[in-house]
């Protein structure tokens, strides 16, 4: 009867290789995916697609009012169902948050083993509602296949100010970079060490909801928007230079990190993804700091910050910290644009 009893006691993360932002395809794949249509002529009411691409689409609807839409899944990263369910949400909310958007609705999408425990399941998408409707949001449909490694998400509608849309674009040289939460989600579940696991789950169920806030209170001193996720904050990062043309300095000591994520990364842990975004970078990237730092900005996050290219009056006068609004927002600043040719530095 092994076969057919439902897997009750199952650990979520025995049944994938790769969860979290880390089964992300990398970013030179993708690239080359979308290469053959992306370059159709896009209508005139996208405000946001492909050309270029970012955290979201855009569409304008009526006088005053864009929707925004996003979709974003994951094989388990996490053994306990409600932390799952409560993560995918957060991270799939994020994308809205990274183009200013409010979150309206969402549905899910799932893929379960057929024998994996329903009570598993329901705990899933309770959570996931529930972070939901933290958002300001309701769940309100979805699809649900069967299929031997599960997979968990949401896609997204959420709606903002045509015109008022954060992108990736528009970071100018000056500008202060800051970054909404802690780095080293990979890192810190990879570590073994229960209290690191546990911080960084706390962080990556938390959604950007505050931070989305105090950058649209900051207004005009916001000019580029995105959020850290799969390809870490280093190919994060290299979006936002390559669409400014523009140096996006990182300074390595003033990173946030979750606790036990840099010890993680000092005694050799490695995440699959770390591999795949540091080759992305090959040719982008000027690497200073240690290789634990490197670590760290290379490191796959899932539900990662809000990275932002900031007027540098928005934060203080040394450009050391985040001020105000940004600061309650849960910002700090981690490094600057600089002019020059497309890059990213770490410093
Ligand atoms: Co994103
Ligand atoms: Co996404």
């Amino acid at each position: 009867m092994a076969d057919a009893s439902p897997l009750t006691t199952v650990r979520l993360t025995e049944l994938t290789e790769c969860g979290g932002c880390a089964a992300k395809w990398g970013g030179s794949d993708l690239r080359s995916l979308l290469a053959g249509w992306q370059a159709e002529a896009e209508p005139e009411g996208l405000l946001v697609g492909l050309r270029p691409f970012d955290d979201a689409a855009v569409v304008r609807l009526a006088d005053g009012v864009a929707l925004v839409s996003t979709v974003d899944f994951f094989p388990p990263l996490v053994d306990d169902p409600d932390d799952y369910g409560a993560i995918a949400a957060a991270n799939a909310c994020s994308d809205v948050y990274a183009m200013g958007g409010d979150v309206v609705v969402a549905l899910n999408v799932a893929a379960f083993p057929e024998h994996l425990d329903p009570d598993i399941i329901a705990r899933i998408l309770a959570a996931a509602a529930g972070v939901v409707r933290e958002a300001g949001g309701v769940v309100a449909g979805g699809h649900t296949i069967r299929a031997p490694e599960p997979i968990f998400g949401l896609a997204v509608q959420g709606i903002v100010r045509p015109g008022a849309q954060f992108t990736k674009a528009g970071a100018r040289p000056g500008d202060a970079l800051v970054l909404s939460k802690p780095l080293g989600t990979g890192l810190a579940l990879a570590s073994g060490d229960e209290h690191a696991v546990a911080a960084a789950i706390a962080g990556m169920r938390a959604l950007n909801r505050d931070a989305a806030a105090a950058l649209r209170a900051a207004g005009d001193a916001v000019h580029a928007v995105t959020d850290v996720t799969g390809f870490g904050l280093a190919g994060h990062a290299w979006e936002v230079a390559e669409q400014a043309r523009a140096i996006v300095v990182i300074d390595g000591h003033r990173l946030p990190a979750y606790p036990g994520a840099l010890d993680a990364a000092v005694r050799g842990v490695r995440t699959g993804g770390d591999a795949r975004n540091r080759a992305y970078l090959a040719g982008h990237l000027a690497e200073g700091a240690t290789e634990a730092v490197r670590a760290l900005v290379h490191d796959p996050q899932t539900s990662g910050g809000l990275l932002a290219a900031v007027d540098p009056a928005a934060v203080d006068p040394a450009g050391t910290a985040a001020a105000g609004g940004l600061a309650a927002g849960g910002f700090a600043v981690i490094g600057r644009v600089e002019p020059g040719p497309a890059a990213v530095e770490l410093r």
